[in-house]
């Protein structure tokens, strides 16, 4: 119920304004955000990456609703892509994009103009020598998402795509998606979806995951599996030896600022780690969902609008 009310709220603009000036916000954003800026996401991708650990960068927003700002979404990725290049980055650093930040969401042509712009974007990483992931958003645009990553890997067969082990539908995409060269992040899912598309469970969230894991794993493909569950973690590496797996035709993700020395532990035991490290201004929804998933994180928060 907490949850459903947080997730309502990150989608909400008007309370984006009085959350920036709760004191503790700016400390969680430090803390999930690399920073404002492109060099701020370069900066923090080189420190990760000298950690042996491998990077996928998101620049912050989403649900554009204005044609050209979607074009300005797609161009700050090319020019992302090209500091990526330019400080060596590119074997170790891809870019995770959000099809509604990129004109998903507009009327009409919203899925053309998306996939014209994700497609800019994609030959922008592929002359890099990197690759993009798209994001999954909430199940309304699942099919659109999966329609445009269908598109887009006809020319780009390296696109990854995202799929949450919360909905009902997801066993049979990963069916769809575990074939030969196909990158599929799997996570439990962020948003606030009604009981009859998600299981709302969260231990049948958790088999599910483990149903999607064993699919993934068991196939051909390259799956990426993002999560900081422990016992879930534990899982995976199980399902990886079972199915002969060699470390590194998959890897373990996990959002930047959660669960560090996790992620440097699985590195040292020989995992390949990539960390999703978003940046820029739009920090509000993606903060908001961060809380809903850790409610001693709500609790610090809550604390400071109360003392205000
Ligand atoms: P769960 O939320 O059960 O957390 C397990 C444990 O991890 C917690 O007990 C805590 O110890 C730790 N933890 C989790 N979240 C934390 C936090 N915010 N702060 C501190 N500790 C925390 N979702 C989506 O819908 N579409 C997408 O495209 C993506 N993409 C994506 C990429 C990557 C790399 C990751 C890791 C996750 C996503 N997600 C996502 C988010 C995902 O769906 C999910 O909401 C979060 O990963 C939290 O779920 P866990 O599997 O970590 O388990």
């Amino acid at each position: 119920m907490f949850r459903s009310l947080l997730l309502k709220a990150a989608r909400s603009s008007r309370l984006r304004g009085a959350v920036e000036q709760v004191p503790v916000t700016r400390r969680l954003v430090s803390r999930y955000v690399a920073g404002t800026k492109e060099g701020d996401a370069i900066r923090a991708a080189d420190e990760l990456v000298a950690d042996d650990l491998t990077v996928t960068i998101d620049l912050l927003g989403e649900d554009t609703h204005d044609r050209d700002q979607a074009k300005q979404v797609a161009d700050a990725y090319i020019s992302l892509l090209n500091a990526v290049n330019q400080a060596g980055l590119a074997s170790d650093v891809e870019v995770s994009i959000k099809l509604s930040a990129v004109g998903q969401a507009l009327p009409g042509d919203g899925a053309k103009i998306a996939l014209d712009n994700a497609r800019r974007v994609c030959q922008a990483a592929r002359n890099a020598g990197t690759t993009v992931t798209l994001d999954m958003e909430d199940h309304t645009t699942t099919d659109s998402t999966l329609g445009i990553l269908q598109q887009l890997r006809l020319d780009f067969p390296e696109t990854g795509a995202v799929l949450q082990a919360y909905l009902r539908r997801t066993e049979a995409d990963c069916r769809d998606l575990a074939y030969e060269g196909s990158r599929v992040r799997l996570c439990k899912g962020a948003y606030n979806e009604p009981a009859s598309v998600a299981y709302l469970d969260p231990h049948d969230v958790d088999r599910a995951y483990v149903r999607c894991a064993k699919i993934l794993l068991g196939g051909p493909g390259y799956p990426m599996l993002a999560t900081h569950d422990p016992r879930l973690v534990e899982i995976t590496g199980s399902l990886a030896a079972k199915f002969r797996r060699e470390q590194r035709s998959y890897e373990y993700q996990m959002l930047y600022g959660v669960r560090p020395e996790e992620q440097r532990r699985l590195v040292r035991a020989g995992e390949r780690m990539r960390v999703y490290v978003p940046y820029g201004e739009d920090w509000y929804g993606y903060l908001v969902r961060r809380l809903a998933e850790r409610p001693a994180n709500m609790f610090l928060f809550l604390r400071s609008v109360a003392s205000k």
